[in-house]
């Protein structure tokens, strides 16, 4: 049987050997399990060398930054970098509707961004990469038929000028692997468990132009839907859940008034990989309770509809 408490200990020495002693490594930090974890087990590896990095791009989820600022607060030898670039990811969106644009752009961004901290600390002799062993697998499959479904992983999407070694210390392991490892390096409970979000983040939950008005609305009913499956005792039974913010309005009434606004959608799912998920069946009530909420606390929102697809052939995000 796999043993994670061996895991760590084999990880570290072999981030240790790659590293050796006096190299220095730089870590993007998504708040997500799987670069927490990975930074974590390089940070037992070699201390004070890891820099982490944590790029506020304005799509994150509601309180996301907050959450990753206090989960990481007096470790990682307190040397977490938040850069907010909010305003420069809004600027290379604007206009764009296309998902795979968002996806270059945001890249491109993301990139910018990191590699002006990079600088600014110096640079580094590698990079730590959260990098899962379905990731492997699928970057291999899909871009080996030449056939890019989503240009999901920024695998070697770094330019020539950076060029680091990377360190992989997740690369053999699945999810539910990681999972473990991070309660045994010291993660919470509640983080281990959390969703996957993709690096796109809201700019793929956004159809059509990511505008910061349109995010705040997604934002909104977002966390109202997990907060509600969370209530149900129901989000760790599910792969992911979330709010997809549809380009379409509806009208509706309210009061003695016309509404002619948003329709958002509720997206569910059972997976254990990502790469097949069959939509998730919530009960009635719950999806009740959602609905109503989101339409009567978020201003801009009116209808509210439940995705059916499995994948195949639809896709989890629907961008
Ligand atoms: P799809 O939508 O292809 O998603 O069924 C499968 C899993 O991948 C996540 N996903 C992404 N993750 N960058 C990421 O880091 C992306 O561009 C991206 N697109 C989708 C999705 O949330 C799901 O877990």
């Amino acid at each position: 049987d796999w043993s994670a408490a061996r895991f760590v200990d084999e990880a570290v020495a072999a981030v240790q050997a790659r590293v050796g002693t006096s190299g220095t490594v730089i870590c993007a930090l998504s708040g997500g399990v799987d670069s927490s974890v990975a930074a974590l087990l390089v940070e037992r590896a070699i201390g004070e060398r890891l820099h982490c990095i944590f790029v506020d791009n304005g799509v994150l989820r509601k309180n996301e930054r907050e959450e990753v600022e206090r989960m990481f607060a007096g470790r990682l030898h307190n040397k977490l970098i938040v850069a907010d670039a909010r305003e420069r990811f809004f600027a290379a969106l604007q206009g764009v509707t296309d998902p795979e644009l968002k996806r270059k752009r945001i890249g491109a961004t993301f990139i910018e961004v990191f590699e002006e901290e990079a600088k600014k600390l110096g640079g580094a002799d590698y990079l730590v990469q959260g990098t899962l062993y379905p990731d492997v697998i699928e970057s291999v499959n899909l871009r080996g038929a030449s056939v890019t479904i989503k240009t999901h992983h920024n695998v070697g999407g770094l330019p020539e000028r950076m060029r680091m070694g990377v360190v992989e210390p997740l690369r053999e392991l699945f999810k539910d692997e990681v999972r473990r490892l991070g309660l045994l390096v010291g993660l919470p409970e509640d983080m281990v468990w959390r969703h996957p979000f993709p690096g796109p983040g809201l700019a793929v939950r956004v159809l059509g132009e990511v505008t910061p008005a349109r995010c705040d609305l997604l934002r909104e009913a977002d966390a109202i839907i997990i907060e509600e499956v969370r209530k149900a005792g129901l989000y760790r039974q599910l792969w992911q859940v979330f709010g997809v913010l549809l380009p379409v309005q509806s009208v509706g009434v309210m009061g003695d008034g016309r509404t002619y606004e948003s329709a958002l959608a509720i997206r569910a799912v059972t997976s254990t990989d990502a790469m097949t998920a069959d939509w998730a069946r919530l009960p009635y009530e719950l999806l009740a309770t959602m609905s109503a909420r989101i339409i009567n606390e978020v201003r801009g929102i009116n209808r509210v509809c439940y995705d059916i697809s499995s994948k195949p052939p639809a896709t989890i995000e629907w961008e």
